[in-house]
């Protein structure tokens, strides 16, 4: 085990302060960890309500090109993997992304830190649009939105030794002078707790946590505001991950760091994020503050997700414990479901749902969800409640003497009114 004592320790690492167990993972001895920090114990993040958003998520859409085979590759399809997204982070604050694999969690990722150039919408970053910012304007950017990859095996050069993969960004954007790069990658090396001693070892003479721990630290390098973290620690062992995910929120706490936590695990996202939004096939389709989507939720899909999660499935399916299957397989998102893109999996899907697409619309005071028939478990009305605001009837055709509410509009954030659903009026706080 490494020989450095948590008296020894920043505040910043990644355990508690109490526990007289050493901090990071000794490379040598790394099999020998044998605890297993519980998730609950954990200090949740807390939501401030006045936090100012540092990013805000516009319509956000990514389609890739799908191209023949052949000579000459034409464009015979698009990818729809990101179709519309809107959602705002708070100065500080962390949002999770969740949803199943291939809904579009890590191309929205991958979009706000701009490794991709967005098909359509806006990434309104600390107040201006980023979203067609040119490769060259670029680089100041980089220094403020940083990412931390899923895999923390392919995620780091093994040619590199770790003190230039931490030190490489002071290097690029010149931050610090030369010789001022390795006592700064020394001092990052202890923020994540890890030996600043180990600064010339390499990536293969860490274990997989401590890995990851190089990774939060390489993000730090620049100070940025808005942390993308894509699934940071579902390649890692359970013992660890409850390490690792400390250290994040001891960071986020310190620096003041906002997220975008992208993660399939609905326990990780919730000991983490105060709010959540659910993805389907490159929609929201539910958003919320924690404990409205996780005692409350009103989608189908998200009702059928934490049905699965043990630790919450009680209180998600109101009670009752049987875990709800969804039918069939995700369709592709090349040639995706019309109206409703769960509808071919979803088990109160009516005629409305295959015609009109289901605005994201907001139902309490934050919490919003993308379903005509929006309601508890068990307590689905029996007639779309959208209908009205769109302007169709119940089957989803036009009529001719409705008029349509602009409340169903797609907006980021909350707005201090909402859509009552069982007076079918509004409301407010
Ligand atoms: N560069 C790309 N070119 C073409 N299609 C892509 C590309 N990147 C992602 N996709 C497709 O976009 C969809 C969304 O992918 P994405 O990686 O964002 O999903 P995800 O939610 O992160 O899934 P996972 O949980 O498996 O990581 C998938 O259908 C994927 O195949
Ligand atoms: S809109 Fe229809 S298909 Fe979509 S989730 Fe709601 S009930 Fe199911
Ligand atoms: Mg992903």
């Amino acid at each position: 085990m490494s020989d450095r004592t948590s008296d020894e320790l920043p505040v910043s690492a990644g355990m508690p302060n109490d526990d007289p167990r050493p901090r990071g993972e000794d490379p040598v001895d790394s099999d020998e960890i044998d605890y297993v920090a519980p998730l609950e114990a954990h200090a949740a993040s807390v939501a401030d309500p006045n936090a100012k958003p540092i990013l805000e998520v516009r319509d956000l859409k990514m389609y890739f090109p799908v191209k023949s085979s052949g000579i000459i590759r034409r464009t015979i399809g698009q990818v729809q993997a990101v179709d519309g997204v809107s959602f705002q982070v708070p100065e500080g604050g962390s949002l999770g992304l969740v949803g199943e694999s291939g809904c579009g969690k890590s191309t929205t990722g991958r979009l706000i830190t701009r490794l991709y150039q967005p098909t359509g919408g806006t990434i309104n970053f600390d107040g201006r649009d980023i979203s067609k910012t040119s490769a060259r304007q670029l680089k100041p950017l980089r220094r403020e939105i940083q990412m931390i990859f899923q895999d923390p095996y392919t995620s780091l050069n093994p040619r590199h030794s770790v003190g230039s993969i931490i030190g490489a960004p002071l290097a690029i954007h010149k931050v610090v002078p030369r010789d001022k790069i390795l006592p700064r990658v020394q001092e990052l090396l202890d923020i994540v707790g890890l030996n600043p001693e180990h600064y010339n070892r390499y990536p293969h003479e860490f274990s997989g946590g401590q890995r990851q721990r190089i990774g939060i630290a390489r993000a730090l390098t620049l100070q940025p505001k808005v942390l993308v973290a894509d699934e940071p620690v579902s390649a890692l062992d359970v013992s660890i991950q409850a390490q690792v995910i400390n250290l994040l929120q001891d960071v986020q706490r310190e620096f003041n760091i906002a997220f975008l936590f992208v993660a399939h695990d609905l326990a990780v996202v919730r000991h983490f994020c105060p709010e959540i939004a659910v993805m389907y096939l490159g929609k929201i389709v539910e958003i919320a503050d924690r404990e409205t989507l996780y005692n409350r939720p009103n989608h189908p899909y998200t009702q059928a997700l934490l049905s699965a999660v043990p630790d919450v499935k009680q209180a998600a399916v109101g009670g009752r414990r049987e875990r709800i299957r969804l039918e069939g397989d995700v369709p592709s998102p090349i040639n995706p479901p019309s109206g409703c893109r769960f509808r071919t999996r979803c088990p109160i899907a009516q005629e409305i749902c295959a015609r009109v697409e289901p605005p994201l619309l907001q139902i309490g005071q934050r919490h919003k969800v993308a379903c005509h028939f929006a309601g508890e478990l068990g307590k689905h009305p029996d007639r779309p409640v959208t209908a009205p605001l769109l302007g169709v009837d119940d089957t989803g055709a036009p009529d001719p003497g409705a008029t349509p509410s602009p409340l169903a509009a797609n907006e980021p954030g909350y707005s201090d009114t909402w859509y009552d659903l069982e007076r079918k009026t509004m409301a407010s706080a």
